[in-house]
């Protein structure tokens, strides 16, 4: 199985990341490491484990990173994720318990461990702990097999300003050195994002496996950015973060193009925009994939068996 690091800030997309993960024999998940973004880190952490508790994974590792942006303020996003960052479904207080290491330090002695190009890092967040375990360490950078991260907007622009998209926004310098690293990068933006819309018919879908996981990710659905049906006159509003393990497990599914990205961090109006050379018409060096389509019936039909199968 493939080895990969969850970086995270659940958040009900989160969630369904991590559930698509744990539920996936194709992939080994050696921990998860919570950041501060959505809801602050006393929160994600929290979080974290009760969506392992859910899934009858006690036995994953849950570290708690940073707690917030290397430079800026943190900014978080009740407004989408409710106050627990987890509202739409009531989720009893974990049992497991919380790692002692900080995240970034288990980012980093891991990666140190394993074999040089087996592990890959899915940041479904602000970019803090993996910028961080790369500054600090530099030498994990030539280890790591992958980054395939959650963040930012070309075509369909920003959602947290008309420029930016929040993960990217909450803080763009540790964007901007994960996007320097020379690691292989695979971006999943909102130009794919808001191609994969809760409708009704997929909430269905999913209650209907009958579980008390499944009721607890409908619910979640039915909470998790509906005010975005009204403003883009949709059935349904995005799901993000899952399509970043959607696309380790089905790649099919997904297109998108080798292109330089660079992350605007000084002007004011701009502050957190994907600057993406989609058409190539700078010398750029090209550091990134960037996905901008899906085939979202094909997604869903992935999601659902995968949550399906747990018990
Ligand atoms: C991203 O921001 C958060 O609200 C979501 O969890 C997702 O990672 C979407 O912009
Ligand atoms: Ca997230």
């Amino acid at each position: 199985a493939d080895k990969i690091i969850i970086d995270t800030d659940p958040g009900q997309d989160d969630a369904f990341a991590i559930l698509l993960a744990l539920a996936s024999p194709e992939l080994d998940v050696l921990g998860i490491t919570a950041v501060a973004g959505n809801v602050p880190l006393s929160l994600t952490e929290v979080n974290i484990r009760k969506i392992c508790d859910l899934a009858k994974r006690t036995d994953i590792p849950v570290f708690a990173g940073c707690d917030r942006p290397m430079q800026r303020a943190l900014h978080t996003a009740e407004h989408v994720h409710g106050a627990t960052g987890l509202d739409g479904a009531e989720l009893p207080d974990p049992t497991m318990p919380l790692q002692n290491q900080h995240g970034v330090d288990f980012i980093i002695e891991t990666l140190r461990r394993e074999a040089p190009g087996t592990v890959t890092l899915c940041p479904l967040g602000p970019l803090t702990n993996i910028a961080t375990a790369l500054t600090r360490a530099p030498d994990i950078a030539s280890r790591i097999r992958r980054i395939v991260a959650m963040g930012g907007g070309l075509f369909e622009g920003g959602n947290i300003t008309p420029a930016a998209e929040f993960n990217i926004w909450v803080d763009p310098e540790a964007a901007t050195i994960v996007l320097g690293s020379g690691v292989p990068l695979t971006i999943v933006p909102l130009d794919v994002t808001h191609k994969v819309l809760t409708t009704r018919d997929r909430i269905a879908a999913i209650r209907a496996i009958g579980t008390p996981l499944a009721e607890a990710a409908a619910g979640w659905l039915e909470f998790f950015e509906r005010f975005d049906e009204a403003k883009y006159g949709t059935d349904g509003g995005p799901l993000h973060d899952p399509n970043v393990i959607a696309w380790l497990l089905r790649p099919d599914l997904y297109q998108g193009r080798l292109c330089n990205v660079e992350i605007e961090t000084e002007s004011e109006l701009c502050v957190g925009m994907t600057v993406v050379d989609w058409w190539g018409v700078t010398s750029r060096e090209k550091n990134a994939t960037w996905i901008r389509d899906v085939d979202a019936d094909g997604f869903f039909a992935l999601l659902t068996e995968r949550l399906a199968s747990f018990r």
